[in-house]
């Protein structure tokens, strides 16, 4: 492609160590739809005839159809896509394949092709970040009654409702899908008519291209446009983000599966066994998952640190932003994608849960209330409730086991009501503030993720 200035053939070991197309073919349905677009601007500015600009369509649609069926032959000489799809059309075709390259550079292509194939992917990832929230909110419905200890630094904390636990899964995937929607307004910019850094003396119609490519706006310095990645680190970040969250739901359902919590069961069909212990039933896809995340955040950090300190404009080291960029793409499809599958098929083991929920020192913050309904300084109360806690545990019994008589010795304020407040139900059902789980504020929740997922596909 550059043979006019050259005198000796590229190096064998250069070839191998530049091309791209091992990884970057996989952009050639985009690569093809931005060259037809370009070829329709060249008619428009009088650089093709209505023949030529048919006879690269349709030479561009066949070659598409090869790579499609796997028929097309990559050559590694031809270093990435967009040299491949060109040298192929003009040996079809000839001089009006020839002519393609008009105004544009690999630069404003490359540009051009990754923001084609990532609104694509974003708007899959979108979709299946959707059909996982329906799945935790399917499963959520499923368990509205049970419930479960809630964890502070692992230690059982307070009860909570399994579905309000799930649920706070459900809004992390929302910020999640907010994120990807935002990154996606800055990957839908066109770059094309950019050049190699200065536009070009041939003037072409880029927002007619734009049109044709259904992006909403242009980019508006040349320059940014064919060094600017961040649109690639935001959805990166994005993802990276999003396989964090899924992290966490992953160690969650890891233990809440053991044989220590009990809570849920993971179905076989989500599961593998040991090779050596019969026994075993590994929760491996979450495994996997929480795995993962070390892949998502170093393709983000590996990508931003490719970008750090790059002199305008573009150079070469761009090329490394794309294995790093498809790898959270092509991981995080696959996540959400057998999570969607397994979290529907959870049983949960509400007895369980609930036996471990029964564990009366969760209830000790809500006699610490009780007291400050009764007109007691909360911080006074707390240390009433702390020895009372040290009590019950020298005596080995539960509150509910105490007599009044003794819960008198710690605080006179007590009054035979306070056994109400030892009511594992009623206690969940006055936790009413707003984001609190009380069964009727995670029915009202319940209710409006249903109809926002019926509205929202
Ligand atoms: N394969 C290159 C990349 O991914 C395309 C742009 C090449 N441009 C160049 N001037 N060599 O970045």
């Amino acid at each position: 492609m550059w043979k006019g200035r050259f005198q000796q053939e590229t190096a064998a070991a250069v070839q191998w160590f530049s091309e791209s197309i091992s990884f970057d073919w996989r952009l050639y349905r985009f690569d093809i739809q931005g060259s037809i677009a370009h070829a329709s601007a060249l008619q428009k500015a009088g650089l093709l005839t209505p023949e030529e600009r048919r006879q690269i369509e349709s030479g561009l649609k066949a070659i598409e159809q090869e790579i499609d069926e796997d028929r097309f032959q990559f050559r590694t000489d031809l270093e990435d896509i967009h040299m491949n799809i060109e040298a192929a059309l003009t040996s079809r075709i000839g001089a009006a394949g020839a002519k393609l390259h008009t105004a544009r550079s690999r630069n404003d292509q490359i540009a051009l092709d990754l923001r084609l194939y990532l609104r694509h992917e974003t708007d899959t990832i979108v979709e299946r970040v959707r059909a996982l929230q329906r799945a935790l909110v399917e499963l959520a419905g499923k368990c509205r009654e049970t419930i479960l200890p809630g964890y502070t630094h692992l230690q059982r904390a307070q009860p909570v409702l399994f579905a309000h636990h799930l649920l706070a899964y459900v809004e992390m995937l929302e910020r999640d899908r907010e994120r990807l929607l935002d990154a996606r307004k800055r990957i839908n910019r066109m770059p094309l008519g950019s050049g190699a850094i200065a536009g070009s003396t041939i003037p072409l119609d880029r927002e007619y291209v734009a049109s044709l490519l259904g992006f909403p706006t242009v980019t508006h310095n040349s320059m940014d446009a064919v060094s600017d990645r961040d649109f690639a680190a935001e959805l990166v970040f994005a993802i990276a983000l999003a396989g964090v969250h899924l992290s966490r739901l992953s160690e969650d359902l890891i233990l809440f599966a053991s044989a220590e919590f009990r809570f849920i069961r993971i179905s076989d069909a989500y599961s593998t066994g040991s090779s050596l212990m019969p026994q075993k039933k590994n929760p491996d896809v979450c495994e996997l998952t929480r795995g993962k995340s070390g892949r998502f955040i170093g393709n983000l950090v590996a990508l931003l640190t490719t970008l750090k300190g790059l002199p305008m404009t573009y150079n070469r080291d761009l090329q490394e932003d794309k294995e790093a960029v498809f790898d959270s793409v092509d991981q995080i499809k696959l996540v959400l994608e057998v999570y969607a599958g397994m979290i529907p098929e959870i049983e949960v083991d509400s007895q369980q849960a609930r036996a471990a929920a029964a564990d009366p020192g969760l209830l000790a913050t809500d006699l610490a209330d009780y007291l400050v309904l009764q007109g007691v300084p909360f911080r006074q109360a707390h240390e009433v409730i702390g020895k009372l806690v040290a009590y019950s545990i020298e005596q080995k019994r539960g509150f509910a086991d105490l007599d009044l008589e003794e819960y008198r010795q710690f605080s006179d304020k007590f009054g035979p009501n306070l056994f109400t407040v030892l009511d594992l139900d009623r206690a969940i059902d006055q936790r009413t503030a707003i984001g609190a789980p009380a069964r009727k504020n995670v029915e009202a929740e319940l209710e409006a993720w249903n109809a926002t997922l019926r509205e929202q596909p």
